[in-house]
């Protein structure tokens, strides 16, 4: 079987696909064969578009799992009230549980949130329970509003979990958590759908963007956007992937993730895709887009 030509990720050029495959499922079978690169310093990447539905959580949750097998400590900020990362995760979230809410209202650290997944020993998550519904509004009369995540994500605090990498997952809005997400990061992550109107909406969360960068967070750049959902059957599929290659350039992950029921099931059963399917497409291609991710930051690295 071909592998759609987009989710070659140049790395195995000159191999046949058959054999492309086959040394993907060894990575899989065999992650500690295939260390990624630890980065000079740590990355912290905010998962974000308003727009719902497009793989947010689906990505961080799937990239985290796919760094933390390949050796790389990761830790994920579930930042929104539906707490769809903390179930995907498998992690406590119930009211009361020491989450993401206390931690931006500073009654916990980030490390006494933090609890470790099952599916590694590498990969950390802080969950979201319901309480953070009303933070949206709570954080507007409070000191600091914009920036009590980024002050919870100190480097004493992560040093202490010894994290690598650092995903949070963002509600489907712009507002304060959104916010607070941009202004702790280093990094954005665009996840954008293979479907009509993928773009819509796109401009103003780039405008959002640059706001967060003139005001708030001078660091901030959106480092990587993964294409998700993409269905090789439809031309349409085909048109939006060239359209953000066109308007986006080298931003753009090689790597695109298939739509798949696969992928889609495992947050059932409370699994990553890598835990429920190792060996399944969408297992490979976040095996693949991590690999470019962590590829990608050690050649930043080295251009500073
Ligand atoms: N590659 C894929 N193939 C098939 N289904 C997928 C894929 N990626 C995500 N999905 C499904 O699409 C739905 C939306 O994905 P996800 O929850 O990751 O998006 P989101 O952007 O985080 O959504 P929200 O804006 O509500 O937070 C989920 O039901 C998820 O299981
Ligand atoms: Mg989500």
């Amino acid at each position: 079987m071909n592998p759609p030509s987009s989710a070659n990720t140049g790395h195995d050029v000159g191999w046949t696909p058959i054999a492309e495959e086959a040394m993907r499922a060894a990575r899989v079978l065999h992650p500690e064969s295939y260390q990624l690169p630890k980065p000079d310093r740590r990355r912290v990447l905010t998962v974000a578009n308003q727009k719902g539905g497009v793989g947010k959580t689906t990505s961080a949750v799937n990239l985290a799992a796919a760094l933390a097998v390949h050796g790389l400590k990761t830790l994920v900020v579930d930042l929104d009230p539906q707490g769809n990362a903390s179930t995907a995760l498998n992690v406590e979230h119930r009211s009361g549980t020491p989450s993401v809410y206390e931690v931006l209202l500073g009654e916990v650290t980030l490390a006494d949130a933090a609890a470790v997944s099952e599916q590694s020993p590498n990969l950390y998550c802080v969950p979201a329970t319901i309480d953070l519904a009303g933070a949206e509004i709570e954080l507007v009369s409070m000191a600091n509003r914009e920036t009590r995540l980024k002050e919870a994500l100190t480097s004493d605090a992560i040093d202490q979990l010894g994290v690598d990498y650092v995903f949070i997952d963002c509600p489907p809005s712009l507002g304060l958590l959104t916010v607070n997400a941009m202004v702790a990061a280093q990094e954005v992550l665009i996840p954008i759908q293979c479907e009509y109107y993928a773009l819509e909406g796109l401009g103003q969360l780039l405008s959002n963007i640059e706001l967060v960068q003139q005001h708030l967070n001078r660091e901030l750049a959106v480092s990587t956007i993964l294409l998700t959902m993409y269905d090789g059957r439809t031309k349409l599929a085909d048109q939006v992937t060239q359209e953000v290659r066109n308007h986006f350039g080298e931003v753009v992950l090689r790597t695109v993730i298939p739509r798949s029921v696969k992928v889609s099931e495992a947050p059932g059963y409370g699994q990553t895709i890598l835990a429920y399917d190792p060996g399944s497409r969408g297992a490979l291609s976040y095996l693949d887009a991590a690999r470019e991710i962590a590829e990608r930051g050690v050649k930043n690295g080295e251009k500073q």
